[in-house]
């Protein structure tokens, strides 16, 4: 078979680890040729691609970003769109897909295989948000990234008597905010899926200064005030129909130095989360997850995610996968919370 491989959304650590292992099982396994399409669904679309055999692929399992490139480009919205990746596939000689991305590029891919497109989708985002997958790789490298952060700033906050509010990523998802949190030891952290009372906040905050330390406040980019409009950094949608969040870090700041009289200050970690090497955790994951998406492809198991379900990789329907996203639940929220303002 000719197999092309393409990379889509938001980048993460660990793309070019699946694009390693798929690329290698797949030829000296299997007997297979590759294509890289580029840039996401934008590479089908346009008939953008690039050579990939085992040559390229080698030396990529430590980078960060993706090879192939990315793009947020979506063919449902451009006319004709999926008629031009057809015509882009045959006339490439391309047999079957593999998609690397998260709810928006695998959203694609579950109408795509609907509409009789051989394809197989792969898992990753740092928001961890997506559904039958227990998790996706670029979570982890994120959550040690912004960890490592909070483990910083908890020693200049401390020095200067100060409040610092981190923000950190995951759209509409705390995961990443949950996880940093805990492993942080953040004084209050606060998700996407429950509206927060700034007093309270603000009291968790006053609590954490009589103990004589100073607080670090996790605040995902999705978190809302009680009754409160998200704060965006503007109002501009991309072709999924998606906000750039961001924004409310800086509004809580000032809402807590107001109400404590101590200063605060934020810090937006952004798309440092995004950048640099992939951890052990998600090396093995996103290796594991392409060996599997290979074998996928060579079964002709089209129209399937594969997952990581307990510590198995499996394979799931791409409707499944995308049918809704994957917040927090309280209950996990509600362990973090014994530690808020202590
Ligand atoms: O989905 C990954 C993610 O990093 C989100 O956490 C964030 O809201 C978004 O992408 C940012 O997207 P962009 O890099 O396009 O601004």
């Amino acid at each position: 078979m000719r197999i092309g491989v393409l990379t889509g959304g938001g980048d993460c650590p660990g793309l070019n680890a699946v694009i390693r292992a798929v690329v290698r099982k797949g030829v000296a396994t299997y007997g297979h040729e590759f294509v890289g399409f580029r840039d996401g669904w934008k590479g089908p679309l346009e008939g953008l691609s690039r050579p990939l055999d085992i040559a390229d692929v080698r030396g990529i399992l430590p980078r960060g970003g993706t090879i192939l490139g990315s793009s947020r480009t979506n063919p449902f919205k451009i006319e004709n769109g999926v008629e031009r990746i057809k015509d882009n596939l045959a006339e490439q000689g391309v047999d079957a897909l593999i998609a690397i991305g998260g709810e928006d590029t695998l959203g694609v891919a579950t109408k795509l295989y609907e509409l009789g497109v051989h394809v197989v989708g792969v898992p990753k985002t740092i928001d961890n948000d997506l559904g039958a997958t227990d998790y996706t790789f670029g979570f982890d490298t994120a959550v040690n990234i912004a960890m490592e952060a909070i483990d910083r700033l908890h020693t200049t906050a401390e020095s200067h008597h100060r409040t610092l509010v981190v923000e950190v990523m995951g759209r509409h998802a705390g995961w990443i905010a949950l996880h940093a949190g805990l492993a942080g030891g953040a004084n209050v952290i606060l998700l996407p899926e429950r509206q927060f009372d700034v007093d309270q906040v603000a009291g968790y905050v006053e609590k954490r200064f009589q103990h004589q330390y100073a607080p670090i406040v996790v605040v995902a980019e999705g978190a809302q005030p009680l009754d409160g409009q998200m704060v965006l950094a503007n109002q501009e949608l991309d072709s999924f129909g998606h906000v750039r969040l961001g924004g409310i870090g800086q509004w809580l700041a000032e809402q807590l130095e107001a109400k404590t009289g101590k200063e605060a200050r934020t810090v937006v970690l952004g798309h440092i989360q995004r950048g640099g090497t992939p951890t052990a955790f998600d090396r093995v994951l996103a290796t594991r997850l392409g060996l599997q998406a290979i074998d996928a492809v060579n079964d002709g198991d089209w129209g399937k995610m594969v997952a990581m379900q307990s510590t198995d990789i499996v394979r799931v329907p791409l409707a499944e996968a995308t049918r809704e996203l994957k917040t927090v639940p309280l209950e996990r929220y509600a362990e973090a919370e014994v530690f808020f303002g202590s």
